[in-house]
């Protein structure tokens, strides 16, 4: 499609928009203008297209209805959503832009005229944005449906399950080639779209619920590689931009996510994923001994301390605790402690997890630190104060070959001086195994949930 110079022009601001937001997002004192930012090229996109087919009342009005239609739910959806279900809502948002991208491919495809053969450019690009768009659908809803507890979240596999997939796979493979070729047509692509969302569903079926994050991260990055298959379809240079800079984020996040957790990328694909060994965790009353104490020894001995590194983990989000978390580490500060939060990037079960929860209570950025820039610093902190968190500190990690979370960078949290731990039992986290470091003489635990233990050392420190 020809586009006249002003259109080229607002779609170039959009994708440089979308560029900018971006890279806005990577650091969480930006991320609220990135998103905005980002918010702001895609406004200015549909209203480019918009104009574009001003032209064509159908197309218009179908565009509005569209609009209507979606960005209330969207915005309604956004503004609803708990923070610990924010992982179903980008499944879902995603596996939309999936569909999206594979019935829009199709359409263009159906409306070649049948005595003129498509270029090679565009049937590649057509197959492409069916399979992969079809294959994110698929995936998400099935990723959705296992995070919203509406099926078993745990992996679904049956003897055979990987060659069937590879089978499902080189059919795919086979067909596509079929139909860039033009031996099939539109039958072609409409088996192929079907195989597609069997391989989708497929996919996702072997993966643990707890996984999926890093699974719908590499669905999103389908998304939109599929999205970037439609511009070249339609002819749509925003299309390319913002779909490429979809396939590419979320390529790397995939594999950040990943190497956080100690996996390689072929192990998350094809490793039944989030199959975990469950170990026998030794209750309060097991084998080995734990020290337990309360709240105003607790309390004594954080208020009469220098340096504080506090390890937030999945437990806070359960509990709710950050704002508690927070004015502890105020009554810490105003007594003279030094107080930081250990980051690690897979803490809680979503990208940035603790970022975003410690960002709602308003805790300073500069006190956030990355696993990378606090590490070394456990060694001379008086106390770590692990707060919901458990597989991030585990030095089963540096220790244990054959353990599931050998090889995962953890927390040096067993450097410091002192270790607290605040969760309800001895239970293990997500990776299902025990921690050496709860039973460590220089561990004492803190049972209970951590947004009350919170509040009593909040409490006990104001008294010290
Ligand atoms: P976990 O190892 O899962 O440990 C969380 C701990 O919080 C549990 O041991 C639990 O112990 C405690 N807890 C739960 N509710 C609590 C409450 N209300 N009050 C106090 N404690 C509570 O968490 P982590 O250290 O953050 O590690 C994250 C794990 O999730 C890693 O294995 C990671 O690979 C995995 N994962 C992460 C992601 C991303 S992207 N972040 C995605 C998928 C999987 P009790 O039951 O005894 O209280």
């Amino acid at each position: 499609m020809h586009l006249a110079p002003y259109i080229v022009l607002l779609y170039l601001l959009a994708a440089v928009l979308f560029i900018v937001g971006l890279h806005q997002l990577s650091s969480p004192k930006h991320a609220r203008s990135g998103n905005l930012v980002a918010a702001l090229g895609a406004l200015i996109a549909v209203g480019t297209t918009i104009d574009l087919l001003h032209h064509s009342t159908l197309d218009l009005v179908l565009l509005v209805v569209a609009i209507v239609i979606g960005a209330p739910v969207g915005a309604v959806a956004a503004r609803a959503v708990k923070m610990t279900a924010m992982p179903q809502m980008v499944a879902s948002f995603n596996g939309v832009g999936g569909g999206a991208a594979a019935l829009v491919a199709i359409v263009e495809f159906l409306r070649v005229p049948a005595h003129s053969s498509p270029s090679l450019v565009l049937s590649i690009s057509v197959v492409f944005a069916v399979v992969i768009g079809a294959i994110s659908f698929a995936g998400s809803a099935i990723a959705y449906t296992k995070l919203q507890e509406l099926m078993r979240g745990t992996p679904i596999t049956y003897p055979g399950q990987q060659p069937v997939n590879g089978a499902v796979a080189a059919a795919i493979v086979v067909l596509g080639v079929l139909v860039v070729v033009g031996t099939l047509s539109s039958l072609g692509l409409w088996l192929l779209l079907l195989l597609a969302l069997v391989l989708g569903v497929a996919f996702v079926l072997p993966i643990g619920g707890a996984d999926m994050p890093v699974v719908i991260s590499l669905l999103n990055a389908f998304t939109g590689l599929a999205v970037a298959g439609d511009g070249f379809v339609v002819g749509n240079p925003v299309l390319i931009v913002g779909g490429t800079l979809v396939g590419a984020s979320g390529t790397f996040l995939t594999k950040m996510m990943s190497d956080a957790m100690g996996r390689s990328l072929g192990n998350l694909l094809f490793g039944a994923f989030g199959k975990i060994q469950v170990s026998e965790a030794a209750g309060p009353g097991g084998a080995k001994s734990v020290r337990s104490g309360s709240a105003e020894d607790i309390g004594t001995l954080l208020a009469y301390s220098q340096r504080v590194i506090i390890v937030p983990g999945y437990g806070l989000a359960v509990a709710q605790a950050q704002h508690v978390a927070r004015e502890l580490a105020d009554v810490l500060e105003k007594r003279g402690v030094t107080v930081d939060y250990a980051i690690h990037p897979v803490a809680g079960r979503m990208p940035g997890h603790m970022n975003v929860l410690l960002a709602e209570a308003n805790v300073p950025y500069e006190q956030l630190k990355d696993m990378d820039e606090i590490n070394d610093a456990f060694k001379t902190a008086d106390v770590a104060l692990v707060v919901g968190a458990n597989d991030v500190v585990n030095p089963a990690a540096r220790n244990s070959p054959g353990s599931p979370i050998y090889g995962m960078p953890i927390l040096n949290a067993d450097e410091a001086h002192n270790i607290v731990f605040m969760k309800r039992s001895m239970r293990p986290g997500f990776a299902g195994i025990d921690n050496e470091l709860l039973y460590d003489p220089k561990t004492i635990m803190l049972f209970g949930d951590a947004k009350d233990s919170l509040t009593k050392l909040v409490a006990a420190v104001k008294a010290a």
